[in-house]
């Protein structure tokens, strides 16, 4: 049904995403060394690969099918999937700095020395019970493991508390806030401040 306004607030909300955006993104690092606490047993990992990427839909109504099919080709992309009782219910990925092109501008700019993990989301009716947690924990690990001499970093907008505290809760500490103004996908201005 039209309401007053709902025109320009679709045109608005439709091409802001993509004009211009304004971000301020809380960094976390990995410190290295064994993970705290214990892993969850109802929880099991698996790669992402070409062939089980469609699965992405188990956990969520809107499957990131297309970003997912472009990030396996990459040999700078480790995703994970989080299963529950054989079910996808959780997935992540873990970029090593810059990564392919195509896929670029990133949300923000990290260092070239640097992994970012990105692109985690854990299914509605799993949340908060430690999926997210441990998710987190084993991007790290892979990304330790395939990328030894990198950085392991992870932003989440400032907002997101669950994001904030899961990731503190796996046992990253905090790096720093970065504020970005983007325009047309290019970081126009961009501040970090350190922790
Ligand atoms: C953020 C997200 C991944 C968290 O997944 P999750 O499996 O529910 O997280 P966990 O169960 O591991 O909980 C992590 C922490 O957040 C807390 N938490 C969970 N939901 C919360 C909420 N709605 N508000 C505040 N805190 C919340 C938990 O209590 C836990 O904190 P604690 O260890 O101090 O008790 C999930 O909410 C999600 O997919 N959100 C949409 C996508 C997103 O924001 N991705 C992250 C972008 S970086």
């Amino acid at each position: 049904m039209w309401r007053p306004g709902s025109w320009r607030t679709a045109w608005l909300g439709e091409t802001s995403m993509r004009l211009f955006a304004v971000r301020k993104q809380a960094i976390y690092g990995w410190p290295g060394g064994a993970p705290q606490g214990r892993p969850l047993a109802d929880v099991q990992f698996e790669r992402i690969t070409r062939s089980n990427l469609l699965r992405v839909g188990e956990a969520r109504a809107d499957p990131p099918t297309a970003a997912f099919a472009a990030a396996v080709k990459s040999t700078a992309d480790i995703g994970l999937f989080a299963m529950k009782g054989g079910r996808v219910v959780g997935h992540g990925w873990v970029r090593k700095i810059p990564g392919p092109r195509r896929t670029r501008p990133e949300h923000i700019r990290v260092p070239e020395t640097s992994c970012l993990i990105r692109n985690c989301y854990v299914s509605l009716d799993c949340r908060g019970q430690g999926v997210y947690r441990a998710l987190l924990v084993q991007l790290a690990l892979a990304a330790a493991s395939e990328w030894p001499e990198r950085w392991i970093l992870i932003d989440t907008e400032v907002s997101n508390m669950a994001s904030r505290r899961g990731i503190v809760g796996a046992g990253f500490e905090p790096v720093g806030m970065v504020r970005a103004l983007q325009i047309c996908g290019r970081f126009i201005i961009q501040d970090w401040n350190k922790a």
